[in-house]
């Protein structure tokens, strides 16, 4: 009788929440991507994965990010921010936000030349001499279409977030010159850019996901590797290198990307708080990257483990020069549209 009674009152309760359209709006990255049409801001758990450490300007930005959203959602979007590949590494990140199973991740552009040869952009040597050129261009016109350029895998691209520029460390001897690098092997973020850059300096290259690196590093499976200070800082390279020069040759700067799945089932009250928290995320990113960058290049002085050379404007020139003929040999895969938007803002 007891068990009949329960039984009647479980089903009257399943007709009642079903005539009362469910209990709520409630998902998370694994069903996000249904349409929503409702005023309501929507219940949401959204994942931001990243492969750097939390001393740097990308996971400053996503921690903006989240503040803001949270705060103003009332607590109703929550976001879980991975920073260290510990959700997704260089490897598998794309694919998981091709699959909707991480809403927004913030890769190197070089790291998607693959899908687009214009993300060596950021590799172009000597390209943008600093963060305010680089954020230019990426706002721009060509920029913004290059970051747009993925909806045919269901990714889109919001904004760049810029780390800085690159410099190189090694195992074996000061750089000061080009033939500095001969017969050295460095490890690159990926792409052809990179690629020519270092042969076209005499050394061999291989491209390692950011989170094997270090320890590639420590087992001479490379020699060197280029990066940025705050990447360079955060992540101790310094303890497994010796030599470290100054040189911003190119750059490590981020896309902001998006699942079009899960952006297109936001609602306009939600989406609305989403996309003030990306941009609260990039304003942080953009004003904390170069000092945490300059604060990296103290402490990496401090703990004195590398040698540090800084080049001087004419060494300087010397790897320019080298490095000039990589612009032609990329011109018909960037583009010439593309180099002249770049020499727009950098000159
Ligand atoms: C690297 O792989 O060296 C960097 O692109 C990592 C990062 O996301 O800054």
């Amino acid at each position: 009788m007891k068990k009949k009674l329960f039984g009647l009152i479980a089903f009257l309760s399943i007709l009642i929440l079903a005539a009362c359209g469910g209990s709520s709006e409630k998902s998370d990255s694994s069903n996000a991507g249904s349409e929503n049409d409702g005023n309501d801001i929507q219940e949401l758990t959204i994942k931001f994965s990243h492969v750097v450490a939390e001393n740097t300007p990308k996971h400053q930005g996503a921690l903006a990010m989240k503040e803001y959203i949270e705060k103003e959602s009332d607590g109703k979007i929550k976001v879980e921010i991975y920073p260290n590949s510990s959700l997704f590494g260089d490897q598998d990140e794309y694919q998981n936000l091709v699959a909707n199973n991480v809403q927004f991740i913030a890769p190197d552009l070089s790291k998607f030349v693959g899908q687009n040869p214009q993300f060596n952009v950021t590799s172009l040597p000597f390209a943008f001499p600093s963060d305010d050129e680089a954020i230019a261009f990426w706002d721009g016109e060509k920029g913004q279409e290059i970051l747009r350029s993925l909806t045919d895998d269901g990714v889109l691209g919001l904004y760049m977030w810029p780390n800085g520029g690159k410099h190189m460390t090694n195992a074996k001897k000061p750089i000061e010159k080009p033939e500095d690098l001969k017969g050295m092997k460095f490890r690159t973020q990926g792409g052809q850019v990179q690629e020519a850059i270092y042969s076209a300096l005499g050394a061999g290259s291989e491209s390692i996901p950011f989170g094997e690196l270090y320890t590639a590093l420590d087992q001479g499976v490379v020699d060197g590797q280029d990066n940025t200070l705050s990447n360079i800082e955060s992540k101790k390279f310094d303890e497994v290198q010796k030599y470290m020069t100054i040189m911003n040759h190119n750059r490590v700067d981020y896309a902001v990307f998006t699942n079009t799945k899960f952006w297109d089932s936001l609602n306009e009250p939600t989406k609305e708080i989403i996309e003030a928290g990306v941009e609260k995320g990039t304003e942080k990113a953009r004003s904390e990257a170069k000092a945490l960058n300059d604060a990296a290049l103290e402490t990496i002085k401090e703990r004195g483990n590398v040698k540090i050379t800084e080049l001087t404007p004419e060494q300087i020139e010397v790897f320019k020069e080298a490095l000039q003929p990589i612009y032609d040999q990329f011109e018909d895969e960037i583009g010439a549209d593309v180099y002249e938007a770049i020499r727009a803002v950098s000159e």
